[in-house]
């Protein structure tokens, strides 16, 4: 472990990770890269240079991809692993993990949330405020599960799947990669192909 935190992303999702990894207090300085120019500092943490600066940090800072969007969170952080970065995994204080959860790296887990046992969690995951997330769970690589969405025990979460906000899904379930479910959805039943899904219980939107 390095003293020192690089946080990729100063937007909505990397503040939350900042003020995460302040009340960790492992690191004795936070800074963040954000590719956007107007953007010098946040939170009072300074931007101190553009994502394509990050090899420069690489040897200093343990690095964290704050970036919400799966896909750009997958791409960069498999580009850190590449270039040997040391990524952390960062836990509220106030978030409950029962015995014989796996967590790996890149994951944020938010304040308030509850994972219950013998559950798995991929890298580079959201787990967001106040979810809950039963027992015998798989969770994989880039899922976002968004703030107050309940899982049930024994549901599988495909790599990059985005749960939204206030979603149900009930035991049993797994859901396939690369899928978006709907704010406040309910998912009972297998979903087996990619797409967005809405409603309750959910219906695959077309458009
Ligand atoms: C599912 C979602 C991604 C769809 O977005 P979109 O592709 O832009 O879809 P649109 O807004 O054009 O809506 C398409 C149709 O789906 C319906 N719809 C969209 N989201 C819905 C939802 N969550 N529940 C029920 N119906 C929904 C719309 O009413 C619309 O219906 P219509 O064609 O009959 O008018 C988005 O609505 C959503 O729920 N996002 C999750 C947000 C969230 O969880 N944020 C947390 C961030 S931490």
């Amino acid at each position: 472990m390095n003293r020192k935190l690089l946080i990729i992303g100063a937007s909505g999702h990397g503040k939350v990770v900042a003020d995460i990894a302040k009340k960790i207090s492992k690191w004795d300085s936070i800074a963040f890269l954000d590719d956007d120019e107007n953007k010098t500092q946040a939170m009072n943490i300074k931007v101190i240079g553009k994502i394509s600066d990050v090899y420069k940090y690489i040897d200093d800072y343990d690095i964290f991809v704050g970036i919400g969007n799966n896909y750009t969170r997958e791409r960069i952080q498999e580009h850190l692993e590449k270039l040997g970065a040391n990524i952390p995994i960062l836990i509220h204080p106030e978030a409950i993990l029962s015995e014989d959860v796996e967590v790996k790296q890149g994951t944020v887990i938010m304040a308030g949330a509850i994972i219950n046992c013998s559950t798995r969690i991929g890298k580079g995951c959201i787990i967001n405020t106040g979810v809950t997330i039963d027992h015998d769970n798989i969770i994989e690589d880039y899922v976002h599960i968004s703030p107050g969405a309940n899982l049930a025990g024994t549901v599988i979460v495909g790599a990059k799947t985005w749960i939204g906000i206030g979603s149900v899904v009930s035991n049993n379930v797994n859901i396939t990669s690369n899928c978006i479910i709907g704010a406040g959805a309910l998912v009972i039943k297998d979903i087996k192909e990619a797409g967005t899904y809405v409603g309750v219980p959910v219906r695959k939107l077309t458009k």
